[in-house]
């Protein structure tokens, strides 16, 4: 995108001659290096945070200022040094949760928020906090199986469970809360204004030494006015007995995160970082400030609620010891606890932190769940497969690529259209020379039970006869400079405007722009992708907004900065909503994202490269994603940037097949690479990825039902299934789907194997061969190009739908066949959720849930929840792992009754078929197995 960035301008420049500056601009951004991005010893207060000197915290818990209330107690704490006060608020929240707010007593002005309803779903529903213990130096508290001290001096407070600290908050010392003040020259002023305040206080605040960059700051050749001068807010969170910490996306990083001894801290600022390195702490696209730490006893959380630009530096006693006092340790037998500290910190608000206490990773997902939200069932095409390219030129494009799937049978539910199909980046138009006959374009995918996905970027034409643009002008909904006049900036259509999504009303505005009667050629068939909503300002500072643009309410950027996307994402679902009347699931993608945007669609991982190093990071970029409730997420299969050859664009579908978004994205300048256009070998093994991701989308579908009840993720860590297994917790190469599938994609080039470390104490079966492995052995896997190295836990039932269709719509009705995989103790159990696949009626109980249970020979289908008639119906029960051959086997249906059914044994796989039981999916029956 560099180059064509800059060639885009250029060839601009001839008609808008005034764009050189910007085309200048733009071309040092598309120069592509880390410089364009700030390191943490280019931004004030990164520096001032990372300089606290730890072990000498000068806060102190005044406890004469205690207010003890059932659920919530508070206490101001005094910086030693300044004499400013805060207050601290601790709240006991249900399900082992902890809130902790630290604000000013006094601020000169409100400090930012985020409103209640849009990140947090509501205000968290508290507990009971009891007092177990005061005394002059510390409180004792205790909040279910949780005990918290409080302690005085110095401010620092400790989570206990089972006897063991967990979490400890400003043990490191670090508490630093730049409190808002006058300027110094503007200092003497207000020591006469506040006299008659201050000698109410108990203290004179101290005025101390203005560091570095605190009123201004410029980077490269941007100027930030600090109008309100330091506002930054930091805290250190260890987690004692903790070696491993995860989470806080988006970093082309693995996942289990990283000591910054020797880097940057990790950054949390939604940036367009294209073409973006791997394996290092620049912030890209979304923002999620969510750690969990898990060891073989528990799990842990916590939730940095604040949306300004955010950093967090990690230490570890482990990471961090040198090579000779490993050896050391190794020699003396060190008794050492493992330990990580982090320290976070953001350039304003307050500190709002939520600590989810556990015990078990399955709580601390519902924990998170019950504060921001889950990840809603996807409608069933969503998770189907999509192709998508910048850009398919026009009708006949779309038509002849949605026919090449047909001819060469690869389904598809979803074709995609990025910026070109507009009418001059004018979002909600078509560029009527290409795409004259948007309805009739739409249906001829919709008959074959496919769809279209538009782009809708947030920035806006200006250009007046562009009516969104216009209206939004007039109706003064567009960010604006700190003068209050219109901001500017360049992106794809040139010098733009963008609506201001933290105003309600602009929300409501922009979600009018989806009826159909507003969007011209919109259906329900047609669905939409939000891109550059970091958002991307190709001549802005750090390519997005400068800090001190204004938002509703006044607020500044530098408050609001990672919830922009968060808003745009949320105010287009509200639109896509509106437009059915609330009936119909729409599917949506975004590119910038903020903790709680699971509620709203899927992400992406943006603009990543067709290379191998990139396909593996994929693995781990969306484990993370998944880890902090994300869970709709994926990679560009094939690579957004350069061309793959044959080999990765195969290995690279084998992957998407196993992750939770399944889309193939391509730059303008690449080469066409749908699957047809690959050599036959490639073309093959890319159906073959592609029709089992469709066989096993009523696993996925069942999955993101149980998401959305329970918080947890789709594509997860084996540590989140086998948690007291050690050797996991930093392998992000071989992940679960759900409880039943072990996945190992093959990501390096020329492979033809892979070593795959079965957990647990199961058998695993091959899903196509039906080997058998061992858990607890690491085996070598033989997989040529046609084999995605995929494995079934026994213990599981799976039900698939193994006919082949062109899109998973026209699947709605198939059979399923039942994959019954025995433990050892020859039992398995597995369930099913199933409703009509695109509406909401499930809220209403419209659905069916099965639960299938194999014991002593006997497989039972129960309905857990039946207020849904569907005609599917089980062709085919396939048993592995069975001992002894039964030669008949008995069916008693509840509506069917009984019947005899053949059982036929494959001798290859190891297998008993029972194919025909013909029962439908719906109906409880027992399926005897008899000598
Ligand atoms: C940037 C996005 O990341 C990419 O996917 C898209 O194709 C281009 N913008 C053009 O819209």
């Amino acid at each position: 995108m560099a180059l064509s960035r800059v060639m885009r301008f250029g060839l601009r420049m001839t008609s808008f001659p005034l764009l050189l500056s910007c085309v200048l601009l733009v071309s040092q951004v598309c120069s592509v290096s880390r410089d364009n991005f700030k390191r943490c010893d280019q931004s004030g207060f990164c520096k001032r945070h990372r300089a606290v000197d730890p072990g000498h915290s000068p806060y102190i818990s005044l406890f004469d200022t205690l207010d003890i209330q059932p659920s919530q107690i508070s206490v101001e704490l005094l910086n030693t040094k300044n004499n400013v006060r805060l207050r601290l608020e601790l709240f006991g929240l249900q399900h082992q949760t902890t809130r902790i707010k630290i604000n000013e007593v006094n601020p000169l002005k409100p400090r930012y928020e985020i409103p209640v309803g849009d990140v947090l779903n509501a205000e968290p529903q508290q507990d009971t906090l009891t007092v177990v213990e005061k005394n002059d130096d510390h409180i004792t508290l205790s909040l279910e199986k949780s005990i918290i001290v409080l302690n005085r001096e110095p401010f620092r407070i400790d989570f206990i469970n089972d006897d063991e600290p967990t979490v400890s908050i400003n043990a490191q010392g670090l508490l630093k809360f730049e409190h808002l003040r006058k300027k110094k020259e503007d200092s003497q002023e207000k020591k006469e204004e506040n006299e008659e305040e201050k000698a109410s206080c108990a203290e004179e605040e101290v005025q101390e030494e203005d560091e570095p960059d605190m009123w201004e700051e410029t980077f490269k050749s941007f100027h930030d006015s600090k109008p309100n001068g330091p506002t930054s807010v930091g805290l250190d969170v260890s987690f004692p007995g903790f070696e491993h910490v995860y989470g806080i996306p988006e970093h082309a990083e693995s996942m289990a995160l990283k000591s910054t001894k020797s880097s940057d801290p990790y950054r949390l600022f939604n940036l367009d970082v294209f073409e973006y390195e791997l394996y290092n702490p620049m912030a890209l696209y979304g923002a999620v400030p969510v750690m969990l730490a898990h060891n073989e006893k528990r799990t842990v959380g916590i939730f940095w609620h604040n949306a300004a630009e955010t950093w967090v530096d990690i230490a570890s006693n482990v990471a961090d010891k040198t090579f000779f006092s490993k050896m050391a340790d190794l020699v003396k037998g060190s008794t050492e606890l493992p330990q990580t500290d982090t320290h976070w910190f953001s350039e304003s608000g307050i500190i709002d932190l939520f600590i989810m206490l556990g015990p078990e990773p399955s709580d601390v997902f519902s924990q998170y769940g019950q504060l921001t939200g889950t990840t809603p069932i996807p409608p069933l095409f969503g998770i189907a497969y999509h192709q998508c390219r910048w850009n398919y030129n026009d009708e006949d494009d779309i038509r002849n690529v949605d026919a090449k799937f047909d001819e060469y049978d690869l389904p598809m539910d979803l074709l995609w259209l990025d910026i070109e199909h507009t009418d001059g980046k004018r979002y909600f138009t078509w560029d009527g020379s290409k795409f004259s006959h948007p309805d009739e374009m739409v249906k001829n995918l919709t008959v074959k039970g496919r769809k279209l996905v538009t782009i809708v970027d947030p920035h806006l034409k200006k250009d007046d006869s562009y009516s969104v643009y216009s209206e939004a002008k007039s109706q003064n909904h567009l960010v604006k400079n700190k003068d209050g006049s219109e901001y500017e900036g360049w992106c794809w259509p040139g010098s733009s405007g963008w609506p201001d999504f933290l105003n309600p009303e602009v929300r409501k505005w922009w979600a009018s722009k989806f009826a159909y009667s507003s969007y011209a050629g919109s259906s329900k068939d047609l669905h939409v992708w939000n891109d550059m909503n970091e958002p991307s300002v190709f001549n802005g500072p750090e390519v997005t907004f400068q800090k001190d643009v204004l938002h509703y309410g006044g607020w500044e950027n530098r408050d609001v900065h990672n919830l922009y996307g968060f808003y745009v994402h949320k105010a287009t679902m509200d639109g896509l909503l509106e437009r059915t009347g609330g009936e119909e699931r729409p599917f949506l993608l975004t590119r910038a994202f903020f903790a709680g945007s699971q509620k709203f669609g899927a992400v992406w991982t943006g603009d990543n490269m067709a290379s191998w190093d990139h396909l593996k990071i994929s693995n781990p970029m969306i484990l993370s994603l998944n880890l902090v409730g994300i869970t709709f997420s994926g990679a560009d299969v094939g690579g957004f940037f350069h061309n793959p050859d044959a080999e990765l664009v195969t290995r690279w579908y084998q992957a998407g097949a196993f992750q939770p978004f399944f889309r193939a994205h391509a730059h303008l300048d690449t080469k066409r690479r749908e699957p047809h256009l690959l050599p036959n070998a490639n073309m093959l093994a890319i159906r073959d990825a592609l029709q089992q991701r469709y066989s096993y989308l009523p696993y996925w579908y069942t999955l993101f039902y149980w998401g959305e009840r329970n918080g947890g993720p789709v594509m997860m860590p084996l540590w989140v299934e086998f948690p007291k297994d050690k050797s996991t917790f930093s392998m992000d190469d071989q992940f679960m789907i759900g409880k039943a599938l072990l996945v190992k994609p093959i990501t390096e080039q020329g492979s033809t194997g892979t070593n795959v470390y079965f957990p647990g104490n199961d058998l695993w079966y091959d899903v196509e061969s039906f080997q058998t492995y061992n858990g607890g052995d690491t085996t070598y896997v033989r997989a040529g190009l046609t084999k995605i190295p995929v494995f079934q836990r026994g213990g599981t039932i799976i039900p698939r739908k193994m006919r082949n269709r062109r899109s998973s719509t026209l699947m709605k009705s198939d059979p399923f066949t039942l994959f019954i995989c025995l433990n050892r103790e020859g039992e398995a159990t597995g369930n099913l959720f199933i409703d009509d696949y695109h509406s909401y009626n499930y809220k209403n109980g419209k659905y069916i849930l099965k639960g299938f249970n194999f014991r002593k020979n006997v497989l039972e289908s129960v309905t857990g929840h039946k207020d849904y008639q569907t005609d599917e119906w089980i062709e085919k029960i396939v048993i592995s792992g069975f001992q002894v051959q039964p030669s008949i086997a008995i069916l008693k249906g509840s509506v069917s009754g009984q019947k005899e059914l053949e059982v036929n044994y494959d001798i290859v796989e190891d297998n008993i078929i029972i194919r025909k039981p013909g029962v439908n999916i719906a109906e409880n029956f027992k399926l005897i197995l008899q000598p």
